[in-house]
């Protein structure tokens, strides 16, 4: 019997980040891991922080009677509650742990929400360039991505959004700090999004909900605030994951907290629970969520990250390669420079510019694997001496191109 042609269709397009980290591997079993610029994938290297290893070792001693047994579907009550406390924080809302529920990274947290929410054919409106597995995720779910550019600087086009709301539309998809452009969106942003979204329902008789996938939400520079959207917006649903903030990508730990004002709060969260469990999750990590119950308001040091960026900057400066300015994640989005002799307005080919790059050993995602042919992603979750050995070769290659 053949696999579902659905699944043989996806393993034929395979996501560019993941091609792209095996052609990594290739160049550096040639190379050397030293010699090879990989800024592919966004694994973040910083170890977890200190607090971690001493919580997680103190635990693991414990070794309480249960704690490797089946729990309630949503969570430990005691870590939904202090996970609550944090969400309240950052999001200005006062919920409490009936309002959140653990999840098994955002990328568990997303398909779980997509579960709940999605019936056949019902779309989800997302800004262009986007974390393309979130294709995979609506449609897991009998959703259909509907795609909208974000105006030049990055920023959410309220308009462009406003034109595709329509009576399928369940919900409207964002990412603040944003992959793969570091973008922040600002309260105003999330604020004319909600004004749009109410008077759609107003209209429409359809409220959408607001999915907002935050696992960068701690790493943001310049003391830049990521605005709540819990208070923004009553239908808003957050997903937060400690992959990233607390460099955990492997644990496979996060949650998903609504809104105080959600409609139908106890359908929602009844739903969120079920989905937890019949997607076979089960339940997220248990040692995992008795840890990060311990560290709510720990993470990694985003300085280190910042100053990776300031080296990467430097490098890419000096080759003469443009990128948009993030203000968090750890992410560059650069555009492909103008060949020589070439008009600097067009748009450049990314995937052809990647390829030029593997020639002097460094790589990088192509946009055109979030939906932005003409741009390219670097990750700088790697050494800065990495990254400021990748001058060189960055120079010579924009030279040459
Ligand atoms: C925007 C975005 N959302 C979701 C995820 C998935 O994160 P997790 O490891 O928490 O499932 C990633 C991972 O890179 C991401 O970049």
């Amino acid at each position: 019997m053949p696999i579902a042609t659905a699944v043989k269709e996806a393993l034929g397009s395979s996501s560019m980040i993941r091609k792209m980290f095996e052609e990594g591997n290739q160049l550096k079993k040639q190379h050397g891991a030293d010699k090879v610029f990989d800024f592919s994938i966004g694994n973040p290297d910083i170890e977890p922080p200190p607090a971690f290893h001493r919580v997680f070792l103190k635990l693991a001693k414990e070794d309480r009677k249960g704690s490797h047994g089946y729990m309630p579907n949503a969570g430990y009550p005691d870590v939904r509650e202090a996970l609550a406390k944090k969400a309240s924080r950052e999001h200005k809302v006062n919920i409490d742990g009936s309002h959140l529920v653990m999840a098994v990274g955002a990328a568990g947290g997303l398909n779980v929400v997509f579960k709940t929410i999605l019936n056949p054919g019902d779309e989800v409106i997302v800004s262009r360039p986007y974390f393309m597995e979130y294709r995979s995720y609506v449609g897991n779910h009998g959703g259909r991505l509907v795609e909208v550019d974000t105006l030049p600087d990055f920023n959410l086009d309220i308009e462009a959004i406003k034109a595709k709301l329509s009576p399928k539309t369940a919900a409207v998809l964002i990412n603040s700090p944003h992959n793969p452009t570091g973008r922040v969106y600002p309260a105003a942003a999330i604020a004319a999004l909600a004004e749009a979204l109410r008077a759609h329902g107003k209209a429409s008789g359809r409220l959408p909900y607001l999915v907002a996938d935050e696992p960068y939400r701690e790493i943001a520079y310049n003391n830049i605030e990521v605005p709540p959207v819990l208070s923004a917006y009553s239908e808003s649903i957050i997903v937060n994951s400690y992959s990233k903030s607390l460099s955990l990508p492997g644990e496979r730990i996060g949650y998903i907290a609504v809104s105080p004002d959600i409609s139908a709060k106890d359908d929602m969260m009844n739903g969120l629970i079920y989905a937890t469990r019949i997607l076979g999750y089960v339940n997220a990590p248990a040692l995992m969520q008795r840890i990060v119950a311990e560290l709510t308001f720990a993470k990694v040091d985003v300085a280190i990250y910042a100053k990776r960026l300031a080296a990467f900057k430097e490098a890419l400066d000096a080759a003469g390669i443009p990128y948009t300015e993030p203000e968090g994640a750890f992410y560059l989005f650069c555009k492909v420079p103008p060949k020589k002799g070439g008009a600097s307005a067009e748009v450049g080919d990314d995937k052809a510019f990647a390829d030029h790059l593997k020639q002097y050993l460094i790589l990088g995602v192509p946009g055109t694997g979030f939906g932005k042919p003409g741009w390219l992603r670097f990750a700088y979750c790697v050494d800065e001496k990495l990254i400021r050995a990748s001058g060189a070769a960055f120079k010579k290659a924009v030279e040459s191109w």
